[in-house]
C-alpha cells in the first residue's frame, strides 16, 4: 500500500509539542476514525487508549454530532459574538449552568483550554477589581500544573520545560507543591490516602504575600498531562477551605476531568468540592470541533457586571467564542453523554481499568501505576542518563502494535473514550504489558 506521507511533503507542517526530526524519520499518520479506534495510512487499525488527547469522550465520528455539526455549518455557519447572538449559544449555556455544579450558572464560551484559563484569570482579576480589591493581582498554581500553553496558563503552569523558553511570563504567579510523592503513594488506587497537608502550603503562601495580594489559586482536580497524579484525600477539600477563609477564588482547570472522565459531569462532583471558577474544553464538543468555556458563580459574573460605568463589561472575548458549529456540535455532545448514559459507564469501567492496569504490576522497569476515573498511568524507571526515552520507545512499539497512548516524561497514560468495552481495555492493557516485556 503506498502510505500517505510518502504523497505528501512533511516540512511545512510544524508540529505541536513534537519532536519534529524524530516524527518526519518515521512519521504516523492516522486518516480515519470512528469508535474506539483509529485508522492508520498503512491500513492498520489502531485502538484509542487516550481518546483522541483526553477529549473524543463518545469515541469517534459518533453519528448524532456529525449530524449536528453538518445541519448547523448548512443553517447557520457563523454569528459574532460581539454585541449579536445566536440561539444554541444561549441554551447551551443554559446546559451548562444546569450541570456545574453549586451556584456556577455564568458561562463564557472560548476555543480551547488555553483559552478557558486565561480567560478564567482575567475574570479573577476583573471581580477583585469590581470589589474595590485591585491589590489581589497574584496568582497560585501547582508544581507540574498543566494549564496549556497560553501565557497565563503557562505562567501558573509548573512544567519547567513548558516555560524555560518564554521569559518571565506573567509577574506575581507563585506555585503549591505538587502532590505526588512515591514513597507514600505508590501503586495507589484510586485517591492516595497520604499528602492532603501539601494544600497546608498555602498558607504559607498567604503569610508570606499577605492574602489581599493573592488572586486565585489554580489547579487541576487531577493532574493529567503531568501524568496522572491523583490528589490526596482531603487535598482539594483543604485548599478549599484555605481559599474561602482568605478570599482567594478557586479555579478547577477541569479541561480534562470534566464531562464524564470521572464518571461524573464535573471532577468537582466526584470530589465534592465546588470551586469558584471551572474551565473546560475537549470533551464539551467530545473534541469533534475546537470549543471551550469558562463557568463561574453568578455572583463574579453579576459583581464584574454591575461594577462595569462601561457599557462593555468584560473587556475580552474571541470571534469563535460560542461558534454556531461548535455549539451544535455541544449540545449533540451533551445529549449523547445524556442519553447513552456515558458517565455511568464511565464509573462502572472505573474498576475495570484500574484491575487490568494493576495488573501490570511485576512487569519491567514498573515504577508506579495509579488510576481514578476511566484514567490511568503506568510509571516507568527511566534508563539511567537518558530520562523519557523508554517511555518515549515504549509509545512508538504501542503505536506499531496498534494502541494509542499518551506518554509524559516516563509516564505512560490511558484515557479511552467512555463508550470502551471491557475487552477493548483488556487489549489496550495487555498490549501495553506485552510492549513493556520487550523494552530495554
Ligand atoms: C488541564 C488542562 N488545561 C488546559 C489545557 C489546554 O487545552 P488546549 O490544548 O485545548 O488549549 C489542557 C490540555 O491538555 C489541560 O489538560
Amino acid at each position: 500500500m503506498t502510505r500517505l506521507h510518502n504523497e505528501v511533503g512533511l516540512d511545512a507542517y510544524w508540529m505541536p509539542f513534537t519532536a519534529n526530526r524524530a516524527f518526519k524519520a518515521n512519521p504516523r499518520l492516522l486518516v480515519s476514525a470512528s469508535g474506539t479506534r483509529y485508522r492508520a495510512d498503512d491500513g492498520r487499525e489502531v485502538l484509542d487508549g487516550i481518546s483522541g488527547l483526553w477529549c473524543c469522550n463518545a469515541g469517534h465520528g459518533h453519528p448524532r454530532i456529525v449530524d449536528a455539526i453538518a445541519r448547523q455549518a448548512a443553517e447557520l455557519d457563523y454569528a459574532t459574538a460581539f454585541q449579536v447572538g445566536h440561539p444554541k449559544v444561549f441554551t447551551l449555556a443554559e446546559r451548562l449552568a444546569d450541570m456545574a455544579p453549586g451556584d456556577l450558572d455564568a458561562v463564557f464560551f472560548t476555543n480551547s483550554g488555553s483559552e478557558s484559563v486565561d480567560t478564567s484569570l482575567k475574570i479573577a482579576l476583573a471581580y477583585h477589581h469590581a470589589r474595590g480589591e485591585s491589590e489581589r493581582t497574584r496568582f497560585v498554581g501547582r508544581e507540574r500544573g498543566y494549564h496549556g500553553a497560553g501565557f497565563g496558563g503557562t505562567s501558573v503552569g509548573g512544567i519547567a520545560n513548558n516555560r524555560k523558553h518564554f521569559g518571565p511570563l506573567l509577574p506575581g504567579v507563585l506555585h503549591l507543591p505538587q502532590t505526588y510523592d512515591h514513597e507514600h503513594q505508590a501503586f495507589s488506587r484510586g485517591q492516595p490516602e497520604w499528602g492532603a497537608h501539601l494544600a497546608d502550603e498555602l498558607e504559607r503562601i498567604v503569610a508570606v504575600n499577605h492574602a489581599s495580594t493573592i488572586a486565585a489559586v489554580i489547579v487541576e482536580p487531577f493532574a493529567g498531562s503531568a501524568g496522572v497524579l491523583v490528589p490526596p484525600v482531603g487535598y482539594l477539600e483543604r485548599l478549599r477551605e484555605i481559599t474561602a477563609k482568605h478570599g482567594i477564588l478557586l479555579i478547577f482547570d477541569e479541561v480534562i476531568t470534566a464531562f464524564g472522565r470521572l464518571g461524573a459531569p464535573f471532577a468537582a462532583e466526584r470530589f465534592g468540592v465546588v470551586p469558584d471558577l471551572i474551565t473546560l474544553a475537549k470533551g464539551l464538543t467530545s473534541g469533534m470541533v475546537p470549543m471551550g468555556a469558562v463557568l463561574a458563580r453568578g455572583e463574579i459574573r453579576d459583581t464584574i457586571i454591575e461594577a462595569a460605568p462601561d457599557a462593555i463589561e468584560l473587556f475580552h472575548g474571541y470571534t469563535y467564542s460560542g461558534h454556531p458549529v461548535a455549539a451544535a456540535a455541544g449540545h449533540a455532545a451533551l445529549d449523547v453523554y445524556r442519553d447513552e448514559g456515558l458517565f455511568e459507564q464511565s464509573r462502572s469501567l472505573e474498576p475495570v481499568l484500574e484491575n487490568a492496569l494493576h495488573g501490570l504490576r511485576s512487569k519491567p522497569h514498573v515504577r508506579d501505576i495509579r488510576n481514578i476515573g476511566l484514567v490511568g498511568a503506568v510509571e516507568l524507571e527511566p534508563r539511567p542518563g537518558e530520562p523519557t526515552a523508554r517511555a518515549t520507545e515504549a509509545f512508538g512499539r504501542a503505536f506499531d502494535r496498534g494502541i494509542l497512548v499518551r506518554t509524559t516524561a516516563d509516564i505512560i497514560a490511558l484515557a479511552p473514550p467512555l463508550i470502551v468495552e471491557e475487552d477493548e481495555i483488556a487489549t489496550l492493557v495487555e498490549v501495553l504489558g506485552e510492549v513493556l516485556d520487550g523494552l530495554d
